[in-house]
This record gives C-alpha cells, sequence and structure tokens, in this order.
C-alpha cells in the first residue's frame, strides 16, 4: 500500500529539520560536547519543581479553564507589565499555551488564510517556516546580515512587503544569531506594520537573558502596537522549565478568542502541574532567572573571544544563548565544517542553514552548558581549525 500517497500534500513536503537529523548522529555517539541543543543545562530551580510537585499532592489532576488557570493568567499579566510596560487584562488577553511552540502555531492558524504571506526574519528559528506552512500561509523570508549584527532592518523588511503580507513574525533576542533590535530599528519596522497593517507576532522567548545592561524593549511596547501585536512567550529557557512545555500567548480579546478556539478542540488546556509550577516561576522565581542570566553572560563573553581569537569572526551577541560565528575563514561549507568537528573532535554545532539558507558560512554554538565544557570545547574547536588550514595550505 503507498501510505505516501495519503499524506497531505502541505505536510509531505515539509523537510525534517536539519537539527533533529543532526543530532540523532550526535546522540548515537560517545562523549561528545554538545553545544548543539538550545536547551538550558540547568535543573528548573527547586522550588519550582517543588511546586509541581505539591500540585500531584494536593490533587490537582484535572483539566483547568481552556484559557488556563486564572491565578496564571493574572500573573502572566503582573510580569507582562512589569517587565515589557504592557497591559493585558489576565481574564480576557492571556492564553496559556503548551510552549510557546504551541502559541507560534495557534496564532499562526487563527489569522492566515490560504494565500496569505508571512513575513520573518532569516536566519531564524527552526520552526517558524513550516509552521507558516501547515498554516496555509506562504513564508517570506527576509534576509538579516552579519554587518548589522543580525537585526531586522526595516529597509530590507519594506522590500519584501505586497500586497498579500498580513503577518511578520519576530523574534529578539534571536535563536539562533542572538541578535537584538535597537528602539530606532524597532521603530522604524513599527511604522511600516502600522502603514501596511500588519500584524505582528513576537516571539519573546529569550527576553530575560539579555547582557551588557541591555535593556529588552518589545515591539509591543511601542505606540500603537499593542493593538496589533501578538506576544508570546514562555518558561522554557529563562526559567530553565524546557519540559514542563508551558508558554503564553497575549493579545487583544479579540485575537485571544480566536486562539483559545484552537487551542480548546486541539489541545483543551495546557497541564494542570506545570500550571502550578508556572506560577511559582513566576511569583518566586526572578532571582534564579538573574543567577542563570549572570552565568550565561559569562559564558558569552568566553565563547565570544575565544572564537575571535581562533580566527572564526563572531559578533557579541547581547542576548539568548546562542553565538552564531562566521566560519568562512576555513574554506569549508557549514555542513562540512559541523560534520568533520563533530567526527574528528566530538564537539557538535548546528550548521547555519538548519535556519534558513541565509545561514550558510555560519555555525550555530550553544552556551547553555558548563564552562569547563565550553573550555575543552573551545581547545578542540582550535585544533580542528588549525588542522584544517594546515591541510589546506599543504593541498
Ligand atoms: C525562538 C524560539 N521560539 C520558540 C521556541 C520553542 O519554545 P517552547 O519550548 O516554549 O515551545 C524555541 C525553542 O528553542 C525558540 O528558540
Amino acid at each position: 500500500m503507498n501510505l505516501k500517497k495519503h499524506i497531505a500534500h502541505h505536510v509531505r513536503d515539509i523537510p525534517r529539520s536539519g537539527i533533529r537529523d543532526f543530532f540523532e548522529i550526535v546522540q548515537s555517539m560517545k562523549s561528545v560536547i554538545s553545544l548543539g541543543i538550545g536547551e538550558p543545562d540547568f535543573n528548573t530551580p527547586w522550588h519550582i519543581r517543588e511546586a509541581a510537585i505539591y500540585s500531584l499532592e494536593k490533587g490537582r489532576t484535572g483539566y483547568t479553564s481552556n484559557l488556563g488557570l486564572p491565578r496564571l493568567r493574572e500573573s502572566i499579566a503582573t510580569y507582562v507589565h512589569a517587565n515589557f510596560g504592557i497591559a493585558y487584562d489576565g481574564q480576557t488577553e492571556v492564553l496559556v499555551t503548551v510552549g510557546v511552540s504551541e502559541a507560534i502555531d495557534l496564532a499562526l492558524r487563527a489569522l492566515v488564510n490560504p494565500g496569505d504571506e508571512v513575513l520573518y526574519h532569516e536566519p531564524c528559528y527552526v520552526s517558524y517556516s513550516p509552521s507558516i506552512v501547515l498554516a496555509h500561509g506562504i513564508p517570506v523570508s527576509i534576509p538579516t546580515f552579519a554587518r548589522d549584527n543580525f537585526r531586522l532592518t526595516a529597509a530590507e523588511l519594506e522590500k519584501k512587503i505586497t500586497g498579500a503580507s498580513k503577518v511578520l513574525m519576530m523574534n529578539f533576542p534571536c535563536n539562533p544569531t542572538g541578535a537584538t533590535q535597537t528602539r530606532e530599528e524597532l521603530e522604524k519596522i513599527a511604522s511600516l506594520c502600522i502603514r501596511h497593517d500588519l500584524i505582528v507576532l513576537t516571539d519573546e522567548i529569550y527576553s530575560e537573558l539579555t547582557y551588557d545592561g541591555a535593556q529588552h524593549l518589545s515591539i509591543a511596547a511601542l505606540p500603537g502596537m499593542r493593538e496589533r501585536t501578538i506576544f508570546l512567550h514562555g518558561f522554557s529557557k529563562a526559567f530553565a522549565m524546557t519540559g514542563f512545555r508551558i508558554g503564553y500567548a497575549c493579545a487583544p480579546a479579540i485575537l485571544t478568542e480566536a486562539m483559545m478556539k484552537i487551542h480548546q478542540y486541539g489541545i483543551l488546556c495546557a497541564s494542570s502541574t506545570a500550571q502550578d509550577a508556572a506560577i511559582e516561576a513566576l511569583e518566586q522565581g526572578a532571582p534564579d532567572v538573574e543567577n542563570m542570566r549572570r552565568e550565561y553572560e559569562l559564558r558569552r563573553n568566553f565563547v565570544v573571544s575565544s572564537f575571535n581569537e581562533i580566527g572564526l569572526d563572531c559578533f557579541k551577541p547581547f542576548g539568548s544563548f546562542y553565538v552564531f560565528p562566521s566560519i568562512a575563514a576555513t574554506g569549508l561549507t557549514s555542513q562540512e565544517f559541523s560534520y568533520r568537528l563533530l567526527k574528528e573532535k566530538s564537539v557538535a554545532v548546528v550548521p547555519g542553514p538548519a535556519f534558513g539558507a541565509s545561514g550558510e558560512g555560519f555555525v550555530r554554538a550553544c552556551y547553555a552548558t558548563s564552562l569547563d565544557q565550553l573550555k575543552t570545547a573551545m581547545v578542540r574547536i582550535a585544533e580542528f581549525v588549525a588542522e584544517t588550514r594546515a591541510a589546506s595550505a599543504a593541498a
């Protein structure tokens, strides 16, 4: 039986994630230092795990409201107001989701009609383009460049806007580049969005992880933007809660209601245990986030200077826990560099094109791993680059 022909075409034609394929190889190898998967190496802070345990002990194991526990929604509204300066009504404008992943999917499915164009900056998180296709939209990538420290510029955005453009997806601090936006550039982007009546999805998942005193600014906080923005955030990165699978979307009630309908029929509600843990994270977790952030900042400083000393140009990102060095100096493609580094030195980094074609010539290294491991990894990368250069000089 030819089962393949029964698969919906738009699903069949989506490529598998390049990262997943690469990490299947990594997992089959012994003693690899992985700078690959974008996951905190910290355990979820103990008091947050305890809140999950108590939740189970108290028998809080039923469905919650589709929107999420009222207390969690209120805590989210308070947190977003305090940290981002944007006011949402916890009862009607906040939806608790299964990670930011679900929130992205809901937002796109709630907004996109077949044939609508969805703009996103590239290199970007691996799920953006496939999520747009799954929502029957047309992905339109906007390149970002090393020369601009991978900022999205209004000038590049404007080039890609057409009569069919409906949504702009943004993620700053950015996975995979670590890029952040300046207020000036964000204001220009906001004014384009208003002029062209675009809805913005802003994925703020790394917003707590900013460095050098940089103040994160969400586009949703700019004048005229709250009403046209879906603000997506979650607990996976800053609170080290990836496995809890908990996130949220904040937006004007009419948009929240549209997303809630899809969530209600597809998911019903996020896990009650995870929701109780999330309340604890928001209400008591700020010192843990700050401790982890400080540790990431030290690691970032080390990794950026090491890459530059090795001769792989790397800009110093102000956010997230990724660096995106150029590997052009080795003469290898991103794929060759990553596979050979893995095979010859047992260090895993992700080839840049996994985040879109414009990632060619770069690799992503995640520094959410201990400083000791990072030091060993950088020694091995230095050896690999020196050996590669010596071999090409001899050829
Ligand atoms: C930019 C970005 N958005 C969303 C996600 C998914 O987050 P969650 O674990 O909340 O689903 C990730 C995970 O790596 C990410 O990097």
